[in-house]
């Protein structure tokens, strides 16, 4: 059986994409259906390789009942574009940086990138698609509400 194989994306791969790998693995666990999936995340800068998620983000996954604690911090590499089938980035500016590292590629098969919130029920329009940095906007319990719920909507189709 081929597995769908999913990055998620944000700047350091401390905050926001973490929460989305653990969140949607236990999204797709509680579906029965986690060995469909290859699931990972990383970074488009380089400042946290290596490091844990952030604390707060793994407290508010922890309260949520999903242990992202032994996550380490990537980076986006080259390799990722040929080995994913979805890209899914936190925000437009990573979502940017991913599309730049794409063109620059120019590999004979392109994962399909996106911002996860463009599949938010609750965005306000179509400009409201990034996931805050929950450090200085949004909260980390908002951020993770936000996330899960658009991985829910995107799972549905
Ligand atoms: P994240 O948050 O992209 O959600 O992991 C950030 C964490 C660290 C930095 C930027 C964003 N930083 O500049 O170190």
């Amino acid at each position: 059986m081929n597995k769908t194989s999913v990055l998620f994306v944000c700047l350091g791969n401390i905050c926001r994409s973490p929460l989305a790998e653990g969140i949607f693995r236990d999204l797709v666990e509680k579906k029965g259906e986690a060995d469909k999936y290859i699931i990972e995340s990383s970074g488009t800068g380089t400042w946290h390789i290596g490091q844990p998620p952030h604390p707060e983000s793994i407290q508010i996954a922890k309260e949520y009942g999903i242990d992202i604690s032994s996550q380490k911090a990537r980076h986006l590499a080259d390799e990722d574009f040929f080995n994913f089938d979805y890209i899914i980035a936190m925000d437009q500016s990573n979502l940017n940086d991913i599309n730049d590292r794409l063109i620059s590629l120019k590999g004979e098969k392109a994962p399909e990138c996106f911002c996860l919130r463009q599949h938010d029920p609750e965005k306000k329009s179509e400009q409201d698609i990034s996931v805050p940095d929950p450090y200085y906007e949004g909260g980390f319990d908002g951020v993770f509400k936000m996330i899960e719920r658009s991985l829910e909507e995107w799972l549905k189709i």
